[in-house]
């Protein structure tokens, strides 16, 4: 099974940025640990700082993965765009936040993206990623 994994603005920097929020791993050292953590599942990663390279990537892995983990950083609370972009393709697309959005300030209360989602997983660390996939080889079998 073939499933994508989607990071948005700033996350580039995790390891470096904000530590006590997001931790102190890279998500690439975090993805080879993935990788290992589920050798029968073909993962792709992706990120950008750019919404409409985010919404490019929806359309190019919508139609052909089994799903696609968003995490769409700050996009999440503004972006009309990536809700349409989700609402427009077929794979299941979940939500992951490292953060746990409701904990923080209110602005991160409010997601226009979970209504177009499977599902939203937050507040559980880089772990988020690795539920996020257990759930869909689950679904999968
Ligand atoms: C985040 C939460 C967002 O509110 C924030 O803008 C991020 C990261 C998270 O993973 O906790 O960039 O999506």
């Amino acid at each position: 099974m073939k499933i994508q994994i989607i990071n948005g603005p700033n996350l580039n920097l995790l390891g470096k940025r904000e530590p006590d929020t997001y931790g102190k791993q890279s998500f690439e050292e975090y993805f080879e640990r993935l990788k290992s953590r589920f050798p029968d599942v073909e993962l792709h990663y992706y990120q950008s700082n750019v919404e409409g390279e985010l919404i490019n990537k929806l359309h190019e892995t919508g139609f052909s993965f089994d799903g696609i983990i968003l995490n769409a950083g700050a996009y999440t609370h503004t972006s009309v765009a990536i809700h349409d972009g989700i609402a427009a393709i077929k794979t299941p697309v979940i939500e992951v936040h490292i953060s746990n959005v409701y904990a923080r300030e209110e602005f991160r209360h409010k997601s226009l993206i979970t209504s177009k989602c499977i599902g939203l997983i937050t507040g559980f660390g880089m772990d988020g990623y690795a539920m996020a996939i257990q759930h869909l080889v689950a679904k999968s079998q």
